[in-house]
């Protein structure tokens, strides 16, 4: 089991003493509802059974020390509570460090250091939140190791997506952080994110399967244009609320962005809110068919929002566009879409059973001579949220 190996780590170099402690939490994929959680609308994400662990254990000064065995030619990287400015080189270390000054900023003051080890099973850079799922896992460690017992999973939420956006500088949405700490095994979150009421659907796929489908081109969120992206939506909001009263772009319907959208005067802008206000109606059907038990229209919406990342968002890519492009034309594919903030990553896909085999071989002929790289396949298990090891 992968808790106790990082246990065994740990004490291979910080030694054996003390109360040392192992939490997990999950990666997210979301099924459909993308660049909608910053523009008032909804998201459809669920946890999967892959994510980040970490064994912590508290020390008797203000020490920080942190080794990652998915880094391990970085070796024990030492900070301190005293410390708290981000790593110019982005070392993986301001996730959670932003969390720790995070707290703080709150008046919980950690008052003693940490060593801590960790290793995750998410494929770095592959829009699957590894990033998320362990800023809600130092939630998690410090709220359990230091006893702040009054937050809630979803405060450890939102105080991920804080670090993330003044610490880390990408301003993103909540879906991530929320998806990693609310996650429920076979179940998405249909999430308002306006209000942050949200719902368990049951994921059941009768004869089919999630598969995310890497297309190992490596989005970076921060150097993209994803801040660039928030900032021509709310371009957009800002102009049509010259000429109808909304809160966010969640808050209109097709018909009314299309009765008012002239309002919007950057052509780029229109897009970018075209987008917004249709995704989010898209997510709110793809749901309805899902309880209806209707894989078909939920399949159309999923492969319609791509069609909407890519031509009107634009944060797909050619190499993804490939992926999804293939993946259209097997007839057990019920849908196929990017996912996740774009500019790269994985795509998502609902396969019947006995296409999957068909799928990856298909994909990876068409990826490797079309786009020279081989993708990676995982058939995805949705899983619980955070919690913490026993081991
Ligand atoms: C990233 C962000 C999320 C969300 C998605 C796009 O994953 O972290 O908040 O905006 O992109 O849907």
């Amino acid at each position: 089991m992968i808790a106790n190996e990082v246990l065994a780590k740990f004490k291979e170099i910080y030694g054996e003493d003390g109360d040392i402690r192992v939490y997990f939490a999950p990666g997210r994929v979301n099924l459909i509802g993308e660049h909608t959680d910053y523009n008032g609308g909804h998201v459809f994400p669920c946890a999967l059974t892959i994510g980040t662990y970490m064994a912590a254990r508290k020390r008797n000064d203000r020490k920080l020390r942190f080794y990652s065995m998915n880094f391990e030619d970085l070796g024990v990287v030492e900070s301190s509570l005293d410390a708290f400015t981000p790593d110019p080189d982005g070392l993986w270390i301001n996730y959670p460090m932003g969390v720790m000054w995070a707290f703080e900023g709150r008046g919980m003051k950690l008052e003693q250091g940490l060593d801590i080890a960790l290793f995750g099973n998410i494929p770095n850079g592959s829009g699957l939140s590894s990033s998320a799922s362990l800023e809600v896992l130092t939630g998690l460690m410090l709220k359990d190791t230091f006893g702040f017992k009054d937050l809630s999973m979803i405060d450890l939420a939102l105080i991920g997506q804080y670090s993330e956006n003044n610490f880390n500088g990408c301003n993103c949405g909540i879906m991530d952080q929320f998806a990693s700490a609310m996650g429920k095994k076979d179940h998405a979150i249909f999430l308002d994110t306006a209000t942050l009421s949200f719902e368990y659907a049951p994921v059941i796929l009768d004869g089919a399967k999630i598969v995310v489908t890497n297309s190992m081109v490596k989005h970076s969120l921060v150097t993209s244009a994803y801040n660039d992206r928030r900032n021509e939506s709310a371009q957009a909001l800002k102009d049509l609320q010259t000429v109808v009263d909304i809160k966010t772009l969640g808050d209109l319907t097709e018909e009314e962005f299309e009765a008012h959208k002239d309002a919007i005067k950057d052509e780029i802008a229109r897009k970018r809110g075209k987008h917004a206000v249709y995704e989010n109606q898209r997510t709110i059907k793809a749901v309805k068919a899902l309880k209806d038990n209707d894989l078909a229209t939920f399949g159309k919406l999923m492969n319609a929002s791509h069609v909407s990342l890519r031509d009107d968002y634009e944060t797909s890519c050619p190499e993804v566009d490939v992926l999804v492009d293939e993946a259209w034309k097997i007839s057990g594919v019920i849908g196929s879409r990017i996912t996740g903030g774009g500019f790269g990553g994985c795509t998502v896909s609902i396969v019947k059973d006995e296409a999957v085999e068909e799928f990856k071989e298909k994909l990876t002929a068409a990826y490797q001579e079309k786009v020279g790289k081989t993708p990676e396949f995982y058939v995805v298990s949705i899983g619980d949220g955070p919690s913490r090891k026993m081991c």
